[in-house]
């Protein structure tokens, strides 16, 4: 049985697309059971019905600083739509602890640095103005503390002298869609454990080849 999930956006949704096409296929052990968006206006709201897939709007701007009387409802949505687990995917809303205790284990999100480096706001920015030579993007659980919780899997890239913002994140971006899908398909397919603060990964092995960044020539 596949499992049912959720995807929870803010915007324009390409983590969601890439959610989106990995599960059409046979084998995938998860099937997108609803994207919600939490903005009328979130672009990934016309791609996830392109794409047949159920959408609902939760607006949490009407719910102000009540941030249980939002999750009171989007609770509602999620069980209508039987989902079982989570993936955020540029939801820019943040939970109560009782809300995340609730589907401790069951929810991923994506963060496009190398958690725990720059969390939070502007991640690329933070990047460039760190100095780092490799960044890239972290799938995580979600805890209450925001950007943070066991990781399930990363993805580097290099960063260049003449980085903008802009062109980071791109770079970032193509390593998300490939490592949310994978980190998904590890999670509905039982194959990930939760130790404490750590993620153990049933025969998981890196991909063995280092990234190093500056090469000296
Ligand atoms: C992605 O880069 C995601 O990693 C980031 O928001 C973007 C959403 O883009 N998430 C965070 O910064 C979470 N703190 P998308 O809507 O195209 O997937």
């Amino acid at each position: 049985m596949k499992r049912r999930v959720a995807i929870l956006i803010s915007g324009r949704g390409s983590n969601m697309a890439a959610l989106i096409e990995a599960a059409k296929a046979g084998d995938f052990p998860a099937e997108i059971a609803v994207v919600i968006s939490n903005r009328a206006d979130a672009a990934g709201l016309d791609r996830a019905r392109a794409n047949g897939v159920a959408t609902e709007i939760v607006e949490s701007k009407p719910f102000g600083k009540d941030r249980a009387a939002f999750e009171k409802v989007l609770e509602e949505s999620l069980a209508r739509h039987r989902a079982e687990l989570i993936c955020l995917g540029g939801f820019m809303r943040l939970f109560t602890a009782e809300f995340v205790q609730r589907w401790h284990g069951r929810m991923l999100n994506i963060h496009p640095s190398l958690l725990p480096s720059f969390p939070g706001l502007d991640p690329h920015g933070q990047a460039l103005k760190a100095g780092v030579k490799i960044s890239g993007a972290t799938v995580h659980f979600v805890i209450p503390e925001t950007d943070a919780g066991p990781i399930v899997m990363q993805g580097a890239v290099p960063v260049h002298d003449d980085d903008t913002a802009e062109a980071l994140s791109q770079r970032i971006l193509s390593v998300e869609h490939r490592i949310y899908p994978e980190a998904l398909r590890l999670l509905a397919s039982g194959r990930l454990r939760l130790e404490g603060d750590l993620c153990k990964i049933a025969g998981g092995a890196g991909s063995g080849e280092p990234l190093i960044s500056p090469l000296a020539r």
